[in-house]
C-alpha cells in the first residue's frame, strides 16, 4: 500500500482530457510533421505508409497498451516501475536504456526544434519573400552550419522545455499540452486545406496514397518499424513514466487506441500538407531533413498571405516539438528525482544542463564538427538512428518480453480491465500478440538491420 507520504508526493494527470492531450502531445512531434514526411519520401511513399501503419496497430499500439500496464502498475519511473513490479530482477535496465535514449533523442530533437523557432521569426517577418529554391536552400545550409545562432535556439528550446517541466505533471504538463494540442490540430487543419487547394496538388496525393510495393525493401520495413516506434515515444519509457501519473480509472487500452489513431492522423495530414506542394514546385520529394525548411517555404512566398502561412506553420512545428520534448525531459527528471532523491527543480536542472552539452555537440555537426564522424554518420545522424533504430526497437522487444512472458497474466489483465471492472475481449489476442508476434517481429527486424542491413 502506498503511504501516505507517496500519495501526498507523487503528482498525478487531473483529467482524461489531460491524459490523453499529454500522452498525444508526446506522440505528435517532429516526427509526424518533419521526419514522416522525409522518410517517407525516402522510401516509396504510399508504400512506407502502409507498411508504417501496419506497424503502427499490430505492434505499436499493444507496445503503448503494455507501457501503460508498467507505467500505472508500477507508479514510480521508467526504471522503477519494473523493480515494483519484479523486485530484484534486471528488468530495470530498460528504464537505464531510456533515460540513454532520452538523452540522444532530446539531443538532435532540441536541435530541430530550435530551428523552427529562427523560422518562426524569419516568416513572420517575410524574409523568404522573393527568394528561389536555390537560394532557399541556401540560406537554410547557411544557418544550420552556423556556429552560434542554431545553438542559441536550442538552449531557448531546451530552457522552455524545462520551465514546463519543472511546473509539474498537473500545473506544467498537462495545462500547456492541454492548451496546445488543440491549437496543434487547428494550425494543421488549416494548412492541409491550403496545401490541397494547389494546383497540381493530385501528384503529391497519388505519391502518398499509391502505393508502389517495387519500393518496399528490407530497409523500408526497419524504417517504417523505427518510425512507428519514434513517432509513439514507444520503447524508451516516456509512456511508462506518463502512466505512472494516470488514475486508476483510466481504460488504458481505449487510451492506447486513440493515442495512435491521433498519432497517425497527425502524420497523415502531415503529408497531405507537404507533398501537394512538393509536388507543385518540382521538389525532390526525398530530400531529406531539410524537406520542411525549404519545400514549404519555397510555396508559402509564393502564395497570397504567404509569411502568415508560414508563420503558422513553423509554429505548428515548435508547439507539436515542445509538447513531445517535455515528455522526453519528463523521462530522465522522473528518474534523477526519485532515484538520486533530490527535488524535482534539482533534477530538471541537472538534465536539461546534461542534455544541452550534447545536444550542443549534435547541432554543430552541421557546422564546424561537419567532419566528426561515428560508423560515417554525423553526430547528429548518430544519434538519431542508434535512438530510433536501436534503442527503441530493442526497448520494445524488451518490454513485450516482459509483460508477455514475466509480469504475469494477472498483473497486465488486472491493469488493462482496471482489476476486472472493465470488459477485454480483446485480451487474449493482446496476449498472443505480446508473447508471440510482436517479440518476434521486432527481433527479426533488428537482427536483419544489425547484421545484414548494416549501420
Ligand atoms: N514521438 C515524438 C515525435 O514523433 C518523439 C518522441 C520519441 C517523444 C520518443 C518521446 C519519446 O516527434
Amino acid at each position: 500500500m502506498p503511504t501516505t507520504k507517496d500519495l501526498v508526493s507523487r503528482d498525478n494527470f487531473g483529467s482524461k482530457f489531460g491524459i490523453i492531450a499529454a500522452a498525444a502531445g508526446s506522440a505528435v512531434g517532429l516526427g509526424n510533421i518533419w521526419k514522416f514526411p522525409y522518410v517517407a519520401g525516402e522510401n516509396g511513399g504510399g508504400a512506407f505508409l502502409l507498411v508504417y501503419l501496419f506497424f503502427v496497430l499490430v505492434i505499436g499500439v499493444p507496445v503503448m497498451m503494455s507501457e501503460f500496464a508498467i507505467g500505472r502498475r508500477g507508479q514510480k519511473n521508467a526504471f522503477r516501475s519494473f523493480g515494483v513490479i519484479a523486485p530484484g530482477t534486471k528488468w530495470g535496465v530498460i528504464g537505464i536504456m531510456g533515460v540513454v535514449a532520452a538523452f540522444f533523442i532530446l539531443a538532435f530533437y532540441s536541435s530541430v526544434a530550435g530551428w523552427t523557432l529562427e523560422y518562426i521569426v524569419i516568416s513572420a517577418t517575410n524574409k523568404f519573400a522573393g527568394q528561389t529554391p536555390q537560394d532557399l536552400n541556401a540560406s537554410f545550409n547557411t544557418f544550420i552550419a552556423n556556429p552560434l545562432r542554431p545553438v542559441i535556439w536550442q538552449l531557448v528550446f531546451m530552457v522552455l522545455t524545462a520551465l514546463i517541466v519543472l511546473a509539474g505533471i498537473k500545473k506544467g504538463i498537462e495545462k500547456y499540452t492541454k492548451l496546445l494540442m488543440p491549437i496543434l490540430f487547428l494550425l494543421i487543419l488549416i494548412l492541409c486545406i491550403r496545401s490541397v487547394t494547389l494546383d497540381g496538388a493530385k501528384e503529391g496525393l497519388a505519391f502518398l496514397f499509391k502505393p508502389d510495393f517495387s519500393k518496399v525493401t528490407g530497409k523500408t520495413i526497419l524504417y517504417a518499424l523505427g518510425q512507428a516506434f519514434f513517432s509513439l515515444s514507444l520503447g524508451m519509457g516516456a509512456l511508462i513514466t506518463y502512466s505512472s501519473y494516470f488514475s486508476k480509472k483510466e481504460n488504458l487500452a481505449s487510451t492506447a487506441v486513440q493515442v495512435a489513431l491521433a498519432d497517425s492522423l497527425i502524420a497523415i495530414m502531415a503529408g497531405i500538407m507537404i507533398f501537394p506542394a512538393v509536388f507543385a514546385f518540382g521538389i525532390e520529394p526525398s530530400s531529406g531533413p531539410s524537406l520542411v525548411f525549404i519545400t514549404l517555404p519555397g510555396i508559402f512566398q509564393q502564395m497570397p498571405g504567404g509569411s502568415v502561412f508560414g508563420t503558422i506553420f513553423f509554429i505548428l512545428l515548435a508547439v507539436a516539438a515542445l509538447t513531445s520534448t517535455i515528455s522526453l525531459l519528463e523521462v530522465v527528471v522522473a528518474c534523477f528525482s526519485e532515484e538520486l532523491k533530490i527535488s524535482r527543480k534539482k533534477a530538471t536542472v541537472i538534465a536539461t544542463v546534461a542534455v544541452s552539452i550534447l545536444g550542443i555537440f549534435a547541432t554543430l555537426s552541421f557546422g564546424p564538427l561537419e567532419n566528426v564522424k561515428i560508423f560515417g554518420m554525423s553526430i547528429f545522424d548518430i544519434l538519431d538512428y542508434t535512438a530510433s533504430n536501436v534503442l527503441l526497437p530493442l526497448g520494445g522487444l524488451l518490454i513485450v518480453l516482459f509483460v508477455g512472458w514475466f509480469a504475469g497474466r494477472k498483473i497486465t489483465k488486472s491493469e488493462l480491465t482496471n482489476k476486472g471492472k472493465l470488459k477485454a475481449t480483446y485480451f487474449p489476442y493482446f496476449r498472443f500478440i505480446v508473447k508471440f508476434i510482436a517479440p518476434v517481429a521486432i527481433a527479426a527486424i533488428l537482427i536483419y538491420s544489425i547484421f545484414w542491413g548494416g549501420l
